[in-house]
C-alpha cells in the first residue's frame, strides 16, 4: 500500500441482483458520509447505459458488482465499456463473490476476470486504477445449491461489514489497497471457463427459469428485473436472453413460484451433446475428412458445440414454455426441479446489516 493524493468526490456505481453488491456500495458511501466527503451513489440498473455523465473532475470512481461465472455481469461490463474517459480521475473496483462458511471458517469465492478486464479498460480510458477488492458476501446462487441459512449470512456480513470499511477507509485516505492481487495466480487458471460461461454457460442458465401454478401473475419479477428480461408471454413470465441469472426474480417471488428447471437443463443438454453435436460432425464428416488431431479443428469443434447449444437452447424453451401450458407437463418439471424442495431456500441478504440511504 502507498500513500497518494486524498479522496475527493465519491462517485459509486453498482449492479446488483439480491443485494449484497449494494450494501457494499452503501457501506463504503456510509463511511465517505462519516468524512463528510461529497459521494453518490447509484443503481446502473436505473441509468440510461447509452448517455452516462462522465464524474466531475478529481473525483474517485468505484465500480461494485456481483461476480457471475468468474467475471462482472454484461450489465456492469457494457457500462465500464461504455464508461466516459478520464484525465487521471482515480478509480476503484469491488466485486462480491460467493462466500462460504465452514464451522468457522470463512470460505472466499473466485473472481477468475472479474476485477482484471474492467480494470485494464478503465485504465485504457485514462483512470489511476487506487483500488481492487473483492467481499466474499454469501452466495445467492440458488439455481446450483440450496439457499445459505439466515445465521450463517448474519455471520459472514458482519464479517463482510468491517472488511468493505477498512477498505473503504484506507482508499479515503488517499492509499492505494490491491488485494485482489493475492487472488492472481488462481484468477489466471480460471479464466478460460469465464469465457465459456460468458459466451454459452449464461444463456443456458437464463433458460432455466420457469413460474409454476403457485404464480398469480403479480408482476412483480417483471417490473423489478434490473435488465427487464423478463416477458409476459402466453399469460406467464417468460425468460429473455437478457436475463443475467442475476436471481432476483427467483428469491423475491413472494409466491416462491419461480423454480430451476434442473429436469429440463439437464435433459436439454444430454440431448444435444450426445445427440444433435454427435450427429451434426457424422453428418459433416460423410463429406470431408476431418483432421480432429489438428488443433485449429478442434476449437472449430467447440465454437460449432457452443453455437448448436445456444441455437437448440432458443429454439427448445420456446417450446418449452409452450409444454407448461399442458398440467402434466409443468407436475414433470416440477417434479425434477430440485429448488422446489423447502430445504433449498431461497437467498435472503442480512436484515440487521443492512444500510439505507437517506
Ligand atoms: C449466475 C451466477 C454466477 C456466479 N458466479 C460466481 C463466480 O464465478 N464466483 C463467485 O465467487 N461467485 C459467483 N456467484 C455468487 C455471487 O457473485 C455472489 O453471491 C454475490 O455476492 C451476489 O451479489 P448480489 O447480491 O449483489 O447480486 C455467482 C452467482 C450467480 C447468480
Ligand atoms: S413474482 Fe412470482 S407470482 Fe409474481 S408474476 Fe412473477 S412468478 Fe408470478
Ligand atoms: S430475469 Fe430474474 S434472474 Fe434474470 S436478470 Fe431479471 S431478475 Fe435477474
Amino acid at each position: 500500500m502507498a500513500s497518494s493524493d486524498k479522496a475527493g468526490p465519491v462517485t459509486i456505481y453498482f449492479f446488483s441482483g439480491t443485494g449484497n453488491a449494494r450494501n457494499v456500495a452503501h457501506w463504503f458511501s456510509g463511511i465517505a458520509q462519516q468524512r463528510n466527503i461529497p459521494n453518490t451513489t447509484t443503481d446502473i440498473a436505473r441509468v440510461d447505459r447509452k448517455n452516462i455523465q462522465p464524474p466531475p473532475p478529481g473525483s474517485l470512481v468505484g465500480f461494485i458488482s456481483p461476480t457471475h461465472g468468474f467475471n462482472y455481469p454484461p450489465a456492469m461490463l457494457y457500462f465500464i465499456f461504455r464508461f466516459p474517459r478520464s484525465k487521471g480521475n482515480r478509480a476503484f473496483l469491488m466485486n462480491t463473490r460467493a462466500g462460504m462458511k465452514l464451522s468457522k471458517l470463512f470460505v472466499p469465492g473466485l473472481s477468475g476476470i472479474a476485477l482484471w478486464l474492467s480494470a485494464i479498460v478503465l485504465l485504457l480510458k485514462g483512470y489511476r486504477i487506487v483500488g481492487l477488492r473483492s467481499i466474499d458476501l454469501p452466495s445467492n446462487w440458488i439455481s446450483v445449491h440450496p439457499g445459505v441459512k439466515q445465521k450463517v449470512v448474519e455471520s459472514i456480513y458482519q464479517h463482510c461489514k468491517g472488511i468493505t470499511e477498512g477498505f473503504a477507509g484506507k482508499i479515503l485516505s488517499g492509499k492505494k489497497v490491491y488485494t485482489a492481487f493475492r487472488d492472481i495466480i488462481q484468477d489466471i487458471l480460471i479464466s478460460p471457463i469465464s469465457i465459456g460461461y460468458f459466451f454459452v454457460g449464461r444463456f443456458i442458465f437464463a433458460k432455466s427459469f420457469y413460474a409454476t401454478d403457485a404464480c398469480d401473475k403479480c408482476d412483480l419479477c417483471i417490473n423489478n428485473c434490473p435488465v427487464k428480461a423478463i416477458l409476459a408471454v402466453d399469460n406467464r413470465p417468460f425468460w429473455s436472453y437478457r436475463c443475467e441469472s442475476c436471481m432476483r426474480c427467483m428469491n423475491d417471488c413472494p409466491k416462491r413460484a419461480i423454480e430451476t428447471a434442473h429436469g429440463y437443463i439437464i435433459g436439454i443438454m444430454i440431448l444435444i451433446n450426445m445427440g444433435i453435436i454427435v450427429w451434426f460432425w457424422q453428418a459433416v464428416g460423410k463429406f470431408v475428412n476431418i483432421p480432429t488431431d489438428n488443433g485449429w479443428v478442434k476449437l472449430i469443434i467447440t465454437i460449432t458445440g457452443w453455437l448448436l447449444t445456444f441455437a437448440v437452447m432458443v429454439v427448445s424453451y420456446r417450446i418449452y414454455h409452450y409444454l407448461l401450458r399442458i398440467p402434466v407437463i409443468r407436475q414433470l418439471f416440477y417434479y425434477t426441479s430440485l429448488t422446489r424442495f423447502r430445504f433449498w431456500r431461497r437467498y435472503r441478504p442480512s436484515k440487521r446489516m443492512i444500510r439505507e440511504l437517506p
